[in-house]
This record gives structure tokens, sequence and C-alpha cells, in this order.
């Protein structure tokens, strides 16, 4: 049963629906699966107010800012509600969203070694509360297409986008493997912080290749280990969803063997305590809670998170 669609938060996130695809999906998505998970946050998208915004999606702080006379208390405690912000910062109406991670360091590592985005066309696969999907549109983007399945992630991605109001960015609130889109369709998709999270990390990547224009690139971001693949006994750094995570050399195999070309590993980053913390707007655990006291290891005894990112053309 499809439920009234004029509950703001619901048809907030239909508007963003591209029409080229399947609207029962989304529809059975939003109003069947994860109707009463979004709930709590459309009470409380419906409390912020209309504010004549504008914006500055070049910078390592997302800003969104207006010259209205505005209750930042008010806004403040609505914002906080929809804690936690794990990928930021954003700074919206002056009011600052420090998330767990500082998330343009990842960004300033790649950005000047992939293809430039400008009017590509773009689609951001767990693109969380779109930081980057942001992001990109302020590089020049024709068209970003952000997926993302988690209601709170969603829900952030909706107030900014309320006071952002883009009008090339489109949401798909799904996960990658549920949304059907059409073959040969982007310049260039980006798979970060997903492919450990994958149970079938090989189809998530087949996938990719088939969405992707022929010379389009991927650009993927993972785990890596320092032994050919790691696959956690229970949990890595905490975390029950972690299934493989390959070595660089594994990696540039399983893309070598899907046919991608051009292969590059751009960048090996170890985490640190700097990118990614306890912060006000996430205050549950974060890395140091997941390593051990000399930081070399996870909780677990596995080597601490270290990350890459890899450029392939198709
Ligand atoms: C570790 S976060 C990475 C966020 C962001 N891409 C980044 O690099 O910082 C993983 C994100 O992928 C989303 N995700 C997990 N499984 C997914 C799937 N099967 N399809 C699409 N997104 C997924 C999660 O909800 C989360 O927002």
């Amino acid at each position: 049963m499809i439920i009234v669609k004029t509950i703001d938060i619901f048809s907030f996130i239909l508007n963003l629906y591209d029409k080229r695809f399947c609207y029962t999906s989304l529809e059975r998505e939003l109003f069947v699966n994860k109707f009463s998970e979004y709930k709590f946050f459309n009470e409380n998208f419906k409390l912020l107010p209309d504010i004549f915004s504008k914006t500055d999606l070049n910078a390592n702080v997302v800003k969104i800012f207006s010259d209205e006379v505005l209750d930042k208390n008010f806004l403040n405690n609505i914002f906080m509600r929809f804690r936690p912000f794990r990928k930021g910062p954003f700074s919206v109406f002056d009011i600052f969203v420090d998330s767990e991670w500082k998330s343009y360091l990842k960004w300033n590592r790649f950005i000047d070694k992939i293809e430039p985005i400008h009017k590509k066309t773009v689609l951001d696969i767990g693109g969380g509360n779109g930081y980057y999907s942001f992001r990109m549109l302020g590089e020049g983007a024709h068209e970003v297409f952000l997926l993302e399945p988690y209601p709170l992630f969603v829900s952030q991605f909706c107030i900014f986008q309320k006071y952002i109001n883009a009008k090339n960015i489109f949401l798909l609130p799904m996960a990658f493997e549920d949304v059907e889109l059409k073959s040969e369709m982007f310049d260039t998709i980006f798979s970060m912080g997903v492919l450990y999270h994958r149970k079938s990390p090989i189809e998530h990547l087949e996938k990719i290749f088939s969405l992707l224009k022929k010379g389009g690139e991927l650009v993927l971001e993972t785990l890596i280990s320092d032994t050919d693949v790691l696959f956690p006994k229970k949990t890595y750094a905490k975390m029950n969803n972690i299934w493989f995570i390959p070595s660089c050399d594994m990696l540039l195999t399983w893309l070598y063997r899907i046919g991608y070309k051009n292969i590059k590993c751009i960048d090996i980053s170890k985490t640190t305590n700097f990118e990614q913390r306890k912060t006000l707007w996430m205050n549950f655990e974060s890395l140091d809670d997941f390593l051990s006291s000399d930081l070399n290891k996870t909780v677990e005894g596995y080597p601490a998170p270290c990350r890459a990112i890899f450029t392939a053309k198709k």
C-alpha cells in the first residue's frame, strides 16, 4: 500500500528522484520499507524554516549562508536532532557542523589526480549525507546522482539540499544493488568507503563497469591490507559489516580481471585521529576507541585502518 505523499520529507525526496528511474521501487522503498525509520526525521524536517540562502561548494567546509536574520539557537537544536554527522564539515548559517570525518582530506587526495568532472554526469555510490556530491557540484559536474540507503544520512542530505537547492543533483535513496540504472550512463563513478561493506565486491565492481560510458572512470576508495585478502573473523575496528579487505596488488588484479584499463593506485593513507575523531556532532565512539593503545592495531588485533584510492577506465 502506498501511503499519502504529502508528508514533507517524503515529498522532498520524491522531488529529488530522477524521473528517468522507476518510481515504483522508490515508493516501495520509502513508503513501505523505510516509512517508520523516516518518521522522526520527518517531524523535525517539517520544522525547518524556508530561508533564502547562498552557497560555497568549492571549499573544504561546504558553506550555506544567508543575509536574513535567523534564530540560530532554534536551527542548531533542530540540526542536532539529526546527529551523528559522519561526513563534512558543513557551515550552515554560521553553525559549524563539525563531522566525525574531515572529509576534505580525502577529497584533496584525489581531486587533482582524476579526470576532471566539469560538465560530466557522475554517480556517488554510498554518498552518505552528500558532502562529496556537493563538492562534485562545486567542481562543475553537469549532473550528480547520489545513492544512499540509510535514512539518517538521506535526511541529513535533505536538510543541506533544502538550503543549497541545487537543480542538478538527484537522490536515489537505495542500495546500489537494488537500483536499476541505464548501462553506460556515467562519465565518472565514485565508490568510496563501500567496497568493504559488500559481500560480493567483484559484483559491485562489475556493476560499476557496466554503468560507465566507454572511456569513463571509476574512482574507488577502500580499506587495504598487507596480506592478499584480510577477511575479519567477526568484526574489524568494531564494525561487524566488513567483509573483504584486499591488498593493493589484489585489488589491482580484481580490476584488471573485470576488464578495467589504465588502473592506478593514486593514494595510500593510514587513517589518523586527526582525520576521524569524536566531535560534538558525532558523540559516539570513533577511531581512538577502535584501536589498541599504540594505535597500530585494531582492538581485534588486525592492522590499523589504511585506505587507498584507485582510478580505472572502462
Ligand atoms: C563508510 S561510508 C562512506 C561515505 C562516503 N562515500 C565517504 O567516502 O566518506 C559508507 C556509506 O555507504 C553506504 N552504503 C552501505 N552499503 C551500501 C550499498 N549497498 N549501496 C549504497 N550505499 C551503501 C552507507 O550507508 C554509508 O553512507
